[in-house]
């Protein structure tokens, strides 16, 4: 009764140049391990579940690199989007999808494009969580140690007391501004929220038919479409309709039946080069240079991404982020990661 969602629709923006709106960085081998970071996250979640019953949900712009790079899965576990809605609408509609196939199923929804080291751990964590979710009405979540007052995660607060490894949850608070990131952090009953959720088919269903009954309406009234030959006709004219919103902004905050399992794998969710950066291997003066020959002197904390035959001669540089991709060399202060997002478009007209 196991299955996945995998979440493969996003942009991955502050990777530019090499996540592109063509091509994001979930296709890419981010780590240089030879393997897609799409590619890692389904051989991790086959440990577990059925590889037929891992569904890939993504725009449909990506439905050929999907296939290209999972050989194994079937065009019928591949769901295009035809519109970017955020995470809970395509959520719902697996969901429902799912339900339909199997009415007991228990499902965990993965980001794409994370990075996780402890195969094991993560498996013996998911696997507890799918124990408690076949038997509670329970929206599962992985916790994640915070180690700074980061405003683009969602906090967990689970109950002081719990000694146990599934927590009830307080509270949970997607995206808080810097105050209150910090306040929660000094309290130390405040995980970070992984991405990473669990549930029965049968749980968020009703969580969505409770907390947003609109888009409930608008998916289920195509139900009997669903797996059928007029799936495609149903999706392409309703999906559009659905609001663009969060699946944490849209159940987990409105919901009182959340538990928190607090991973015991190390996790990171590769939003910009500075967190890559941290993932990687370094040479001698902490540069971490993938794919390229480099030699280094003089400069420390850079990450280089090269192609493999190209040797990368750096002198005098530090901690910048050195990017050769196609067309474009970047050459950016890691310091200023988070504007790479804005800087696609202002060179846009310059190729
Ligand atoms: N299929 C599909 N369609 N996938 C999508 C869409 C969509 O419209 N939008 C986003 N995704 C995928 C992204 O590719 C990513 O893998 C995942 O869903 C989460 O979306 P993000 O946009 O990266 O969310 P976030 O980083 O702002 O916040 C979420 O993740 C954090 C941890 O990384 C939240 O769940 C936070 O609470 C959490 O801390
Ligand atoms: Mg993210």
């Amino acid at each position: 009764n196991y299955y996945a969602i995998l979440m493969a629709g996003g942009v991955g923006s502050r990777f530019w140049p090499v996540s592109t709106q063509e091509f994001p960085k979930q296709f890419h081998d981010m780590l240089g391990t030879g393997d897609t970071l799409i590619q890692k996250t389904f051989q991790r979640l086959s440990h577990l579940i059925p590889k037929e019953n891992i569904f890939i949900l993504t725009n449909e712009r990506y439905n050929d690199l999907v296939l290209e790079q999972l050989p194994e899965v079937e065009q019928r576990q591949v769901v295009l989007e035809p519109a970017m809605r955020n995470t809970a609408p395509c959520i719902l509609y697996a969901s429902l999808k799912i339900q339909k196939e199997n009415p007991d199923a228990v499902m965990i929804v993965a980001p794409s494009d994370h990075w996780i080291e402890d195969e094991a751990a993560f498996s013996k964590n998911v696997q507890s969580a799918f124990d408690y979710c076949e038997e509670n009405d329970a929206l599962m979540t992985l916790g994640i140690q915070p180690t700074f007052p980061n405003t683009g995660y969602g906090y967990i607060e689970f109950n002081k007391e719990a000694s146990e490894e599934i927590k009830s949850v307080n509270q949970f608070r997607e995206k808080p501004d810097y105050e209150t990131a910090k306040e929660f952090l000094a309290q130390g009953n405040f995980l970070w929220n992984a991405g990473i959720f669990m549930w029965s088919t049968k749980s968020v269903i009703k969580a969505f038919q409770n907390n947003q009954p609109e888009l409930y309406k608008l998916f289920e009234s195509g139900i009997e479409a669903y797996n059928t030959d007029t799936e495609a006709d149903f999706i392409k004219e309703n999906y559009p309709k659905a609001e663009n919103i969060s699946v944490d902004y849209a159940l987990m905050e409105k919901s009182n039946n959340v538990f928190v399992i607090a991973a015991e794998f190390d996790w990171n969710d590769l939003g910009t080069w500075g967190s890559l950066y941290d993932k990687l291997d370094k040479d001698t003066h902490s540069n971490a240079i993938l794919n390229a020959k480099s030699l280094a002197e003089n400069a420390e904390g850079n990450i280089v991404r090269a192609p493999k035959d190209k040797l990368v001669v750096i002198d005098g540089l530090n901690d910048y982020i050195i990017v050769d991709h196609d067309k474009t060399l970047l050459i950016y202060p890691k310091g200023k990661e988070q504007d790479i997002k804005q800087l696609q478009k202002r060179i846009k007209d310059k190729y």
